[in-house]
């Protein structure tokens, strides 16, 4: 399997198309690899049908091919069976799946410890389990350059914590949290660990196994697949111990007039008609994912987070948001976010489009974090493994027209 990133970006129909793209807001969605267009292609032309309902062989078809999506996602995860891969629409429903299963298992008073770090999608889910049922919400807070303080985790976690939901990497910063130190303590109280992968597995597969984590959730846009599809992994036993979140077809036992029983997971979270075509998508983009040299896409990756840190750190006035890894030896995914005080970050990424360049200003959905940062919002790019240096040089050149436009 070839690295380059030129061979790579050449599997990437938008980006084959779009020569002159250069394509830096993979955080927010990743393109789609060719290999999950060509699985949802053959799915809906070949095998489309209902799942788990129909006894023709059309029908019998799609089972498989979702089912054998399935396994691929336990493959990608190393997750002990496949009965633990719930399908979701995304990272965002596998949190609030978590938030209202697992929280109606919560007394009021029970801890969940998240971080400002996190992305809203692992905040307001919990917010409103608090208004709901009275759990006790606690927060560890960043240090200023954006880093979880893990030195008040213990204090933070208290007696009663049930859950530690904290993001797996920073959607803003890059940065990478310190999974063993926080699964380490949190099993200590008897808590449960919940990472939210999103800004992860685009890096490469993760093994929830040697992680030692409880749950985790990601998005299949994000990893190459299609869009509207996610995951949530969580321990067997736990997910058998949750009641269902959404109720409807296919996560039944029985149902009569006046009561239901349920289905043994993972179908008892897939209420409804699953997103069949969009599983078996994510299947073939995380096969082909699981096929890659992760070594040399990791080295490249981080080249290029180092040569655009670099380059961002000339421009004068600019602030980096989060470690620098030039000069520090931390853990960072290859997200790099900046301020330029008095350039508005949409302003800044409307000169970037005109060069051809797609980066994403805003508060990222971390408004939290941002608020911690001293900033409203930011300009973020977000290298993926089809990115090379004509991206960052062209970043960095049209950045310099930006500042003399806009100032
Ligand atoms: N969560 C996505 C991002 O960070 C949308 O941009």
């Amino acid at each position: 399997m070839n690295a380059d990133a030129t061979a790579l970006r050449a599997e990437f129909p938008l980006l084959a198309a779009a020569p002159e793209l250069h394509y830096l807001d993979s955080a927010a969605t990743s393109q789609i690899h060719r290999s999950a267009l060509d699985a949802v292609l053959h799915h809906e032309t070949t095998s489309r049908a209902n799942v788990s309902r129909g006894t023709y062989r059309l029908a019998e078809a799609a089972d498989l091919a979702y089912e054998n999506a399935r396994r691929s996602v336990a493959r990608f995860l190393n997750a002990a069976s496949a009965d633990e891969i719930v399908f979701t629409s995304g990272a965002t429903a596998s949190l609030n799946l978590v938030a209202h299963a697992f929280g109606n298992t919560l007394q009021a008073g029970d801890r969940v410890l998240i971080s400002e770090a996190e992305h809203h999608s692992n905040f307001v889910p919990w917010q409103m389990l608090r208004d709901r049922i009275g759990i006790d919400l606690a927060v560890i807070p960043v240090t200023a350059d954006g880093r979880l303080d893990l030195a008040q985790l213990s204090e933070r976690m208290g007696s009663r914590c049930r859950l530690v939901a904290l993001t797996h990497c920073s959607n803003v910063t890059g940065e990478w949290t310190d999974v063993d130190t926080v699964v380490a303590a949190a099993h200590q109280v008897g808590a449960r660990v919940l990472l939210d992968g999103a800004q992860a597995v685009p890096h490469g597969p993760q093994d929830v196994r040697a992680l030692g984590v409880d749950f985790y959730a990601f998005s299949g846009h994000k990893c190459f697949g299609p869009g509207a599809i996610g995951v949530l992994w969580g321990r067997q036993k736990l997910l058998a111990a949750m009641p269902p979140f959404l109720g409807g077809g296919g996560m039944i036992g029985e149902v009569t007039p006046t009561r239901s029983t349920w289905a043994e997971p993972p179908h008892r979270f897939e209420a409804g008609t699953p997103p069949i075509a969009q599983a078996v998508g994510l299947g073939a983009a995380l096969d082909w994912m699981l096929s890659l040299p992760w070594p040399a896409i990791h080295a490249r990756e981080k080249a290029l987070c180092q040569a655009l840190i670099e380059g961002l750190k000339r421009i004068p006035d600019l602030r980096l948001l989060g470690i620098d890894t030039t000069t520090s030896n931390s853990k960072r995914a290859p997200i790099v976010s900046f301020d330029i005080p008095g350039l508005h970050p949409h302003d800044i990424c409307q000169v970037l489009d005109a060069h051809h360049l797609a980066l994403r200003g805003g508060h990222h959905c971390a408004q939290p974090l941002l608020a911690a940062l001293g900033v409203e919002g930011c300009t973020r790019a977000s290298i993926a493994l089809y990115n090379d240096t004509a991206d960052i040089d062209a970043l960095l050149a049209a950045l310099d027209v930006a500042r003399r436009e806009l100032t």
